[in-house]
């Protein structure tokens, strides 16, 4: 019998300004779905925070896209946006675009990653929440723990991966997707993603002959919002990702490696500007310095037989990590010192706020032809 994983998240207030999420919002949310485990609607849940974000993460036996899960998601996140207008909690709401839920919170505001799979005889499962960010900030790391041997060791020792894994690639411009192979396409999946603000990857299958189906996801990025609402600009997205670990996947050790670097993504201030991602501890995700630097944490978990979470294990809560954020600490100096300039800031076309059309306009009758 299949089990669903589902991680549904939304940023419905900040605390103070966009920072972090206040805990009587979390409270909440853990009042809503508590509910639905008595009503059995989900078997289990957690609910984390990363940032100002709000996270659910829940197993059921509904499978993908379930309109009662995405329902629930969305019921927990109107409940909790109540509590943020009581408080007077910034930006309470804002990422529940929609005034009624109709079936599913895709393309609603909420982002969303979820995985049905067949349970192996032991599930290591790890789930990844980032603030400041948008979903290609996903793509190096998951490249590197399913395509690049010099960050996972399995890929050239282990004979059950030594065949590569299948990537699905969207383009988030023209709603379309592809499916490219590692390591046969290597080079053709790089020169796509390397384009992080245009292709993301989606999935990450096993391919033919692997232990798991080859159509059950081992890896799954939320990408929603960006895809919905393609080519209109309406926020970076803080998006989720679900790992699955061990057992002719990447070890647990090597789906955590790709964070030992820092790299630069773009949704830092004002969701234009670029900086290094910073894998902390939950209660480390907090953002202040000029809203950042971005963050990523690391959730651990064992799912039990019934479908039960078992954890969470804080991952990034590890000395082993404190080199990567003094070293994210350093590219946040020197990225700071660069202020308005690109490539700190954001190209023009990439950046959610702009004054530029205004200061074009006014400035027109001055613009004069170079000889
Ligand atoms: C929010 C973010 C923040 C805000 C900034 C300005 O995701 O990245 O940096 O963009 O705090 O927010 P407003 O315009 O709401 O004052
Ligand atoms: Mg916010
Ligand atoms: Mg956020």
């Amino acid at each position: 019998e299949k089990i669903t994983i589902s991680v549904i998240k939304a940023d419905i207030g900040g605390w103070p300004g966009h920072s972090r999420v206040h805990p009587q919002l979390v409270e909440t949310a853990e009042e809503v779905l508590s509910k639905a485990v008595e009503e059995g609607t989900i078997i289990d849940f957690y609910v984390a925070t990363c940032g100002d974000d709000l996270q659910l993460i829940m197993t059921h036996k509904k499978g993908v896209d379930s309109p009662e899960v995405h329902g629930l998601a969305w019921k927990a996140f109107e409940e909790a946006t109540k509590v943020a207008k009581e408080l007077g909690l910034y930006g309470a709401g804002q990422d529940l675009l929609k005034d009624a839920f109709s079936g599913n919170v895709r393309g609603m505001g909420p982002g969303v990653a979820e995985m049905e799979i067949t349970l192996r005889k032991s599930e290591p499962v790890v789930t990844f929440h980032m603030d400041k960010t948008e979903p290609g900030a996903f793509n190096l790391p998951i490249f590197r723990m399913f395509a690049d041997p010099f960050n996972t060791a399995g890929l050239v020792i282990d004979p059950k991966m030594h065949m590569g894994f299948r990537f699905e690639v969207w383009d988030i411009l023209e709603h379309k997707r592809v499916i490219l192979n590692s390591p046969e396409e290597l080079y053709d999946l790089l020169a796509l993603i390397g384009a992080k603000s245009r292709y993301v990857i989606k999935r990450v299958y096993p391919k033919p002959g692997h232990p798991i189906p080859e159509n059950e996801p081992v890896a799954v990025v939320s990408t929603e919002k960006l895809y919905e609402v393609a080519g209109e600009y309406v926020g970076k997205d803080d998006p989720v990702a679900i790992v699955r670990a061990q057992s002719g996947l990447p070890a647990l050790g090597e789906v955590l490696e790709p964070f030992a670097f820092p790299h630069l993504v773009s949704g830092w201030m004002r969701g234009s500007h670029n900086g290094p991602i910073m894998p902390v501890p939950m209660h480390q995700a907090n953002p202040t310095r000029f809203d950042g630097p971005p963050r990523v944490v690391a959730l651990g978990w064992q799912i039990s037989p019934e479908g039960k979470l078992v954890g969470p294990v804080d991952l990034f809560d590890d000395p082993a990590f404190d080199y990567t954020r003094q070293k994210a600490l350093e590219i946040t100096e020197y990225m700071r010192r660069h202020g308005p300039f690109e490539p700190h800031r954001l190209p023009l076309e990439e950046m959610e706020y702009t004054t530029l059309p205004g200061v074009l306009k006014r400035l027109t009758d001055r613009f004069e032809p170079i000889e």
